[in-house]
């Protein structure tokens, strides 16, 4: 039998992060309840509220306590307030700082266009409906870690800004099996985006990539530069099935195809390591322009506590309860701001999060 009592740590971070974290907590609380499944919370600071608290965006026990636990839920961080402080200080460095420190080299993009919110996005009905794509993207390498960094001053005195893209085979190696394994459980369809026609690490990239694909003669791979990547997603996405690529390309593309579906505000995602806890968090940011205000859109931290039961503790079952309920809730025309269209029911997050619970009790 699979395990029932789990200790999640909750990172509810900056801006609408707390707003949208509570109602994922009473839903969570809900189908616990539910399928007998016993959570310990506990909650840490990350990103500005643990600057303000504490001098640093990731304090030691907040890492030490993510560690111990089997999932950790991470709602959004960042703020106005610290966008100008040295970079050690800066939120995003807290952030950047839990993924290398959970070694969690994996992030798992889904953007998927729900029937119910086809007209929200910018492109059209024919090009969108149907959209269901996998972004996995490698989170702890490439630019983003990449050594040497920092701003030098040149032999004229001239400032100098330098970073490193760089991967080893092994690192290209386990988010490509990562990729094909994925790959598997959907439509059999990967493809792996570079820019090899110019970089030498992207041509490692696909020579590995390659490679690997001989372990995996069920899935169709095929190749893309990240530039023709970019416009095909724009001109017909429902090409692309699951995408693999680095840590810069993946950022960058994983924004693009949340915009497919119309609201970032709807997308979870899961970063996962080798083994211990993954983090789920929404790909949306801390929208500071209207937190404390109760507009916040909280489905996508709602679907990454369900990306988190299904990828990080092994519970499917209660991961689709709490998607149905979210199907439900849009089906009977709830929605939040930032998806509201002409004769839906607009809510506040807190309204939205009381939708959820009475689908869950139906
Ligand atoms: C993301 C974000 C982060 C990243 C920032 C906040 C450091 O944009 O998760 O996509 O660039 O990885
Ligand atoms: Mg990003």
């Amino acid at each position: 039998m699979t395990q029932q009592n789990y200790r999640i740590t909750l990172l509810p971070g900056d801006g609408i992060g707390p707003e949208i974290m509570a109602v994922a907590v009473d839903v969570l609380k809900l189908v616990g309840k539910q399928f007998d499944i016993q959570f310990e919370f506990q909650e840490a600071l990350l990103g500005g509220a643990a600057i303000d608290a504490t001098g640093e965006p990731l304090p030691a026990q907040t890492l030490e306590r993510c560690r111990n636990s089997d999932a950790v839920l991470l709602a959004a961080i960042g703020g106005y307030k610290w966008d100008n402080l040295p970079r050690h200080q800066r939120p995003e460095t807290g952030l950047l700082g839990l993924r290398a420190g959970l070694g969690l080299f994996a992030n798992l993009r889904p953007a998927k266009i729900l029937p119910q919110l086809v007209d929200a996005s910018s492109l059209k009905r024919e090009v969108v409906e149907g959209v269901d794509m996998m972004v996995v993207r490698e989170l702890t390498g490439g630019i983003y870690f990449g050594e040497p960094r920092g701003i030098f001053a040149t032999e004229t005195g001239q400032k100098r800004g330098v970073n490193t893209m760089a991967y080893t085979e092994a690192e290209i190696d386990r988010i490509g099996r990562v990729a094909f394994e994925t790959a598997q459980k959907r439509s059999g369809k990967l493809c792996s985006v570079d820019k090899s026609n110019v970089l030498e690490v992207s041509q490692l990239w696909r020579d590995r990539i390659t490679a690997l694909s001989k372990e995996y003669p069920d899935v169709e791979l095929s190749h893309l530069y990240v530039d023709a990547a970019a416009m095909q997603l724009l001109r017909w996405p429902k090409q692309f099935d699951t995408i693999v690529t680095g840590n810069l390309f993946g950022d960058i593309l994983s924004d693009a195809a949340a915009m497919l579906t119309g609201s970032i505000g709807m997308l979870p995602s899961a970063s996962l390591g080798a083994s211990g806890p993954g983090v789920f968090e929404p790909v949306h940011g801390s929208a500071p322009d209207i937190a404390l205000q109760d507009k916040a859109n909280p489905l996508a931290q709602v679907l990454s506590a369900a990306m988190m039961l299904r990828y990080g503790l092994d519970q499917p079952a209660a991961a689709n309860k709490i998607e149905q309920a979210v199907m439900q809730v849009l089906e009977q025309g709830d929605r939040t701001g930032d998806i509201m269209s002409e004769g839906m029911n607009l809510l506040g997050c807190s309204a939205m999060g009381n939708a959820l619970i009475q689908a869950l009790e139906q």
